[in-house]
């Protein structure tokens, strides 16, 4: 079984997820768990990154697990031309799970057509990346109490944000309301707007963040992916079209939450990092228990 993308978790698995990580972030720190002893994990990662790898690694040493990685899969056979398939053949010979980033959408599932134990997508592209919606749900559930009823935002880079794709298909499996909020051009991709529609989601595109601002409960605030722009000029022009600033917190309702799967830019500005609602660094936190309990799962442990 791998995690390729939000549709690999229905509802019922995640909730399993959420409740074992609930229980591995009450323990975080007192003790290290002994579930994954003997078992390794290869992180995989052609893309920079430096929250998901330490926080997958991280997760898998305190499940009682060791850890192996390439410090640059540029410099990997990759470079002389080995398929993703044979390189997934070969890496799961050596490792019990794979986490795996790349840059280019459905490198994973490539990658994973060729491995015999599981692989988890730590992002492919501007395609999905199923365990930031792990961690994030984590979040909203920890800090809000429940799912249902709330009226979430996601603002900002829809078209090539891999984590608001996994975000939408699994909003879903809720009784929410969905704000889209984005520039005409970087507008939620059919293919997720086809499944929140056939899933009967509420949900509303628009351009305007201050017509939803004062009643959203959560504002899921996204980076616009400067990589994915064929033009700087182009990223120039969009990459603050929302920046989330002491102003517009003044308009937000004093119960929301504002999250950020972060590397924040220029989107949210420092001085709204000591407001109580902002709780992206928190959520940062919560990828060590949320990835724990993916782990666990697909380990079969
Ligand atoms: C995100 C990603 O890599 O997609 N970051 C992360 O994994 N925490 C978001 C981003 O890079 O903007």
């Amino acid at each position: 079984m791998h995690l390729l993308s939000a549709k690999d978790l229905n509802k019922e698995v995640l909730f399993q997820l959420i409740d074992r990580a609930k229980y591995f972030d009450k323990q975080l720190g007192k003790k290290v768990h002994k579930i994954a002893e003997g078992k390794i994990l290869a992180t995989l990662f052609y893309e920079p990154s430096t929250r998901t790898r330490l926080s997958f690694e991280t997760s898998m040493l305190r499940l009682g697990g060791t850890v192996i990685s390439t410090p640059d899969m540029s410099n990997s056979s990759a470079k002389k031309g080995e398929t993703l398939k044979d390189t997934g053949r070969i890496v799961s010979g050596f490792a019990d799970i794979i986490a795996m980033r790349h840059y280019e959408g459905g490198a994973v599932l490539k990658l994973s057509e060729g491995s015999t134990v599981p692989v988890i997508n730590a992002g492919d592209g501007s395609n999905e990346h199923p365990t930031q919606v792990v961690l994030d749900i984590f979040t909203i559930i920890k800090e809000k109490g429940t799912m249902d009823g709330l009226k979430i935002a996601l603002v900002g880079d829809l078209k090539f944000g891999r984590t608001v794709h996994s975000m939408l298909q699994i909003l879903c499996y809720f009784d929410v309301e969905v704000y889209l909020v984005s520039p005409d051009s970087l507008k939620m991709p059919k293919v997720f707007i086809e499944i929140a529609k056939k899933n009967k989601l509420k949900f509303i595109e628009l351009t305007n963040l201050s017509d939803i601002i004062s009643e959203v409960d959560v504002l899921y605030q996204t980076r616009v992916q400067q990589e994915r722009f064929a033009s700087v000029q182009e990223y120039e022009s969009l990459k603050d079209k929302y920046v989330i600033d002491k102003k517009v917190m003044s308009k937000a309702k004093k119960d929301m939450i504002l999250m950020h799967p972060l590397p924040r830019i220029v989107e949210i500005t420092e001085d709204v990092d000591l407001d109580s609602r902002a709780i992206y660094f928190k959520q940062a936190k919560n990828g060590i228990p949320a990835r724990m309990a993916v782990i666990e799962y697909l380990l079969n442990l």
